[in-house]
């Protein structure tokens, strides 16, 4: 039977595993997420002849999966594709609140003086789990507008943290080297839960993809230390897998951003944009528009068009409206790509699940890298809804908050179509020179109604 059970464990790990590398495509990440759980139900079925019911506790654990699954499948299916970092914030969240409540039953269960290899990855499991737990809610009620994005922030802020910091620390020690009474054990809890939102606090609501993505590794980490805690395999394979793609998804993100992560979780950067902050800098400053028949006809009569999308294009649900001009500028001959960005959006991959929901064809997709030498032979660079992905600032203005972040070089095509609702600034809440250029024309409105009116006038042209 022992062995039965570690054979399905190793199966799950491979399945865990394969998921994790077929989901590094967008061709492959509807299965990657469908073998990803083929693993865990295995590993859950795998379970279950290790546990010792009693009836009431078989009842209990029974409505807790029904719970769990029904919210979890109602929550899923009905959330918008702009709402997804706050559904992942809750559901990495009580993953670590689950796995610090673990740690907590164990500790209670083996009395004052547990063996050391029990409640060392107990402590870490109660401090990183709440911290996670507490951090996520904080993220979501922030993306969630429960509670004011911008950073909250006081004088003597970091100490304070660093004293709380401090405090877990000690009480850990006394866990780990005096006595495992409750009342220590709890208190290491309600001081990492503090921390969690005292962390969480003064960054601000747009960097909160990036926090998740940090806290999602943590969870991981205080999954796979429950795992030494209860001696079981697969949860420590599984929260290894978590912890270590979450580390490599943060430092992605941050990159991609052109900062540290330093500077994304102490920089209190990324403040929610407010229409006061519109076009600040840009007052007085006049842009060239066009209409829709005039960008029409530029649109018909080019070879190559390259879509630009961002994070406006998700706000406006403009994809289908995107790949049906796609359509129409194909079928007359127009060469069509898409240059994705990797932090185009508010989460990685915003756009590459947007486009795949418009069934745009992958080889269409062209990461930065990919696409970067082709602008300068593109007739128009067709900017969706971007902002900051495109801003030459990134490359010329040392001091500029995303000076240093690689960008797509709309710039250098013939001619730059932007497409936005106004002059307000992107994420960075910064003035772009591109929308100024000899060879920009504007084209205000929500992205899908700009759209749909550009498919008209390509077909009348
Ligand atoms: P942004 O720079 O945020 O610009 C989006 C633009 O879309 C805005 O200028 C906005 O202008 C426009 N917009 C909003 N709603 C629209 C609508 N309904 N129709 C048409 N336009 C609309 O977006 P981006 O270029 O995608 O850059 C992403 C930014 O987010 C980067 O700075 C990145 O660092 C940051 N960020 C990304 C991530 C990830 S993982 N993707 C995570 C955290 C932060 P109007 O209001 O004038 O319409």
């Amino acid at each position: 039977m022992t062995l039965l059970i570690s054979l399905a464990y190793l199966v799950a790990a491979v399945l865990f595993i394969l998921g994790l590398k077929q989901l590094s495509s967008p061709k492959g990440a509807r299965n990657g997420n469908f073998t990803a759980a083929a693993g865990m139900v295995i590993a859950l079925g795998a379970t279950v002849p290790l546990l010792h019911f009693t009836t009431a506790g078989a009842v209990i654990v029974a409505v807790g999966i029904v719970i769990g699954a029904v919210i979890g499948t109602f929550g899923a299916r009905m959330v918008h594709m702009t709402a997804i970092p706050q559904m992942v914030a809750l559901f990495n969240g009580v993953g670590g609140g689950a796995a610090a409540l673990v740690a907590v039953a164990e500790l209670l269960h083996f009395g004052v003086h547990p063996s050391f290899s029990l409640v060392l990855p107990s402590v870490l499991s109660i401090v990183i789990g709440s911290i996670s737990f507490a951090g996520s809610m904080v993220a979501f009620a922030k993306l969630q507008e429960l509670m004011t994005g911008t950073p909250i922030t006081y004088p003597g802020q970091q100490v304070v943290n660093g004293l709380l910091a401090a405090a877990i620390i000690g009480f850990a020690i006394a866990v780990l080297a005096i006595a495992s009474i409750p009342f220590s054990f709890i208190s290491l809890m309600v001081l990492a839960l503090i921390l969690g939102v005292a962390f969480v606090l003064p960054i601000g609501g747009a960097d909160m993809p990036v926090v998740i993505s940090l806290l999602n590794a943590c969870t991981g980490l205080a999954v796979a230390a429950s795992g030494f805690t209860l001696n079981n395999f697969a949860l420590i394979v599984a929260g290894t897998l978590v912890g270590a793609s979450g580390s490599l998804l943060t430092k992605l993100m941050s990159d991609a951003m052109g900062r540290s992560l330093a500077n994304v979780l102490f920089g209190a950067f990324g403040q929610v944009q407010h229409a006061a902050t519109a076009a600040a800098g840009a007052a007085g400053r006049s842009v060239r528009s066009a209409s829709a028949e005039d960008l029409g006809t530029l649109l018909a009569y080019s070879q190559r068009v390259i879509i630009v999308p961002g994070y406006g294009l998700a706000v406006a649900q403009a994809q289908h409206a995107a790949r049906e001009l796609a359509d129409v500028l194909e079928k007359r001959g127009v060469e069509v790509e898409y240059a994705i960005h990797p932090v185009a959006g508010r989460m990685p991959g915003h756009m590459n699940v947007l486009l795949a929901e418009a069934n745009v064809p992958y080889e269409q997709l062209k990461e930065m890298d990919q696409v970067n030498d082709d602008f300068k032979n593109a007739d128009v660079a067709l900017i969706v809804g971007a902002n900051d992905v495109v801003n030459p600032a990134a490359r010329s203005t040392p001091g500029s908050p995303i000076y240093g972040m690689p960008i797509l070089n709309a710039d250098q095509a013939k001619n730059i179509i932007f497409m936005k609702r106004s002059m307000r600034p992107g994420f960075a809440g910064i003035d772009n020179e591109l929308m100024f250029g000899p060879k920009t024309l504007m084209f205000f409105g929500d992205a899908k109604d700009s759209l749909t009116k550009l498919v008209s006038a390509v077909k009348a042209a």
